[in-house]
C-alpha cells in the first residue's frame, strides 16, 4: 500500500468495495477492473497466475454481457493485456509463451470479430489497435499478417476483395511469364532463374502473398479507406500515399526476416512506385529487382481501373484500353515484360472474366461468408 501512495491506495480500496455493484456500470468498469488487477500484480499483492486468471474472468463477463461496446472493449483490451502481461513477465519458455499468445489472439478474434458489427468506427478501431498489439508479440510475420487479413475482411471488405483481385490477375500474368520468360524472374527472393524454373508453385505462392499483404499498411487508415465507394479528397489521398511505407511497421513487429518476408515487404514498398523509379509514392526513387512489384503494380492498376461494384466512380474503360495505356508505358511506369505478357490472348481471356464473372464470384463469397 505504501509504495502505491495514499491516493492510489484509496482508489484500489474504493473499487474493490464496489466491484459487485460497479459491474453494471458497464465497459468502463471493466477498465477499472482491469487497472485494478495490473495494479495489484505491480504491487506484489497477485501472482502473475492470478493476474492472468483474474484477466480471464474479466474477459468472460465481458463476453457474457448485453452491451456490444462492452463485449468489444473487455475482449480486445483483456486479450491484449493478457498476451503482454504474459510475454513480458512469464517464465515460461519463449515457444511456450508464443503458442500461449497466439492460442489467446486466435480464440478471441472471432468473437470480437461478431460483436464489432455493433459498435462504431472509433470503438471498432480502439477495438482492433489492442488486438493487433497483442497479435504483433506472438512473433511470427505470418500469424501477424493473416490476423490483420481475417480483420480486413470484416472491416474493410472492398479492400480485402481489391487484394484478393490482384492475386488473381496477377497469377494470370506470372503463369504467362513463368512459362515464356522465366528469366525475367531471376534474381526474385535471392534466388536465381534455375531454382525458379524448379520451383514455379512455390514461387507462385510467394507471389499469391506479395499480393495479399501488398495494401496491408491501408489497413491502419481504416477512417480514411473504408470511404472507398467515392473518389477521395486531396488530404485523404496524400494520407493514403504513406500507406506502402506503413508495412515498415509490421515488419519490425514481428519476428524473422527471412528472404519471402523480404520479398513481401519489398513489393508492399515498391508497389506504386514507377518501374524507371522516376514517379510514384511513398517517394520516387530507383528501384531494382522488382519482376514481381511489376506484375503486381499492373494487376494492381488493372484491378482499380475496371471494378465497378467497389469503385462505381470508375470511367469505365474496357479492358483493351486499360492494357493499351499499359503497354504505352511499358518501361517506364510498368516493367516491360510483365506488359509484355498481356499480349498474350489467352492471358488477355483470363483477366477479361476474372475482372467480370470472376469479379461478382469474388464479392458474393466475400460478402456472404466472409472469406474466399
Ligand atoms: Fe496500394
Ligand atoms: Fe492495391
Amino acid at each position: 500500500m505504501e509504495a502505491a501512495g495514499p491516493f492510489v491506495g484509496e482508489i484500489l480500496a474504493w473499487l474493490k468495495e464496489r466491484r459487485e455493484e460497479a459491474k453494471s456500470f458497464g465497459f468502463v468498469v471493466n477498465n477499472f477492473r482491469y487497472l485494478l488487477l495490473t495494479a495489484e500484480y505491480h504491487l506484489g499483492r497477485i501472482t502473475l497466475d492470478g493476474l492472468l486468471e483474474g484477466l480471464t474472468d474479466i474477459q468472460k463477463a465481458a463476453s457474457e454481457s448485453e452491451d456490444p461496446v462492452e463485449q468489444a472493449n473487455g475482449l480486445a483490451e483483456v486479450n491484449y493485456a493478457y498476451v503482454t502481461f504474459l510475454f513480458l513477465y512469464s517464465p515460461l519458455p519463449k515457444e511456450e509463451i508464443v503458442r500461449r499468445g497466439r492460442e489467446r489472439v486466435r480464440e478471441v478474434l472471432p468473437k470480437l470479430m461478431e460483436v464489432s458489427r455493433a459498435v462504431n468506427n472509433i470503438q471498432f478501431n480502439r477495438c482492433i489497435v489492442l488486438f493487433l498489439g497483442a497479435a504483433s508479440l506472438t512473433g511470427s510475420f505470418d500469424e501477424f499478417a493473416d490476423i490483420i487479413l481475417e480483420t480486413t475482411v470484416y472491416a474493410d471488405k472492398v479492400l480485402y476483395i481489391h487484394t484478393a483481385m490482384v492475386r488473381e490477375i496477377s497469377r494470370a500474368i506470372f503463369d504467362e511469364m513463368i512459362e515464356k520468360t522465366p528469366r525475367a524472374f531471376d534474381g526474385v527472393a535471392n534466388r536465381d532463374a534455375d531454382y525458379i524454373t524448379k520451383h514455379k508453385d512455390e514461387m507462385r505462392e510467394l507471389l499469391s502473398d506479395c499480393c495479399m499483404f501488398h495494401d496491408i499498411g491501408k489497413f491502419f487508415m481504416l477512417d480514411v479507406v473504408e470511404n472507398s465507394m467515392r473518389r477521395l479528397t486531396e488530404d485523404e489521398f496524400s494520407l493514403i500515399k504513406e500507406h506502402p511505407g506503413h508495412f515498415e511497421h509490421i515488419y519490425q513487429a514481428v519476428d524473422g526476416m527471412d528472404e519471402r518476408v523480404k520479398c513481401i515487404r519489398d513489393c508492399a514498398l515498391m508497389h506504386h512506385l514507377w518501374h524507371d523509379g522516376t514517379h510514384g509514392y511513398p517517394a520516387a526513387k530507383p528501384t531494382k529487382n522488382r519482376p514481381f512489384a511489376d506484375i503486381l503494380a499492373i494487376a494492381d492498376s488493372l484491378d482499380a481501373a475496371t471494378d465497378y461494384l467497389g469503385r462505381p466512380y470508375n470511367e469505365g474503360k474496357t479492358i483493351d484500353e486499360l492494357i493499351a495505356e499499359i503497354q504505352s508505358a511499358a518501361g517506364t511506369q510498368y516493367g516491360a515484360e510483365a506488359a509484355k505478357a498481356l499480349s498474350s490472348k489467352k492471358v488477355r481471356d483470363r483477366i477479361s472474366l476474372l475482372i467480370t464473372e470472376g469479379r461478382k464470384d469474388v464479392y458474393y463469397r466475400i460478402y456472404a461468408f466472409n472469406k474466399l
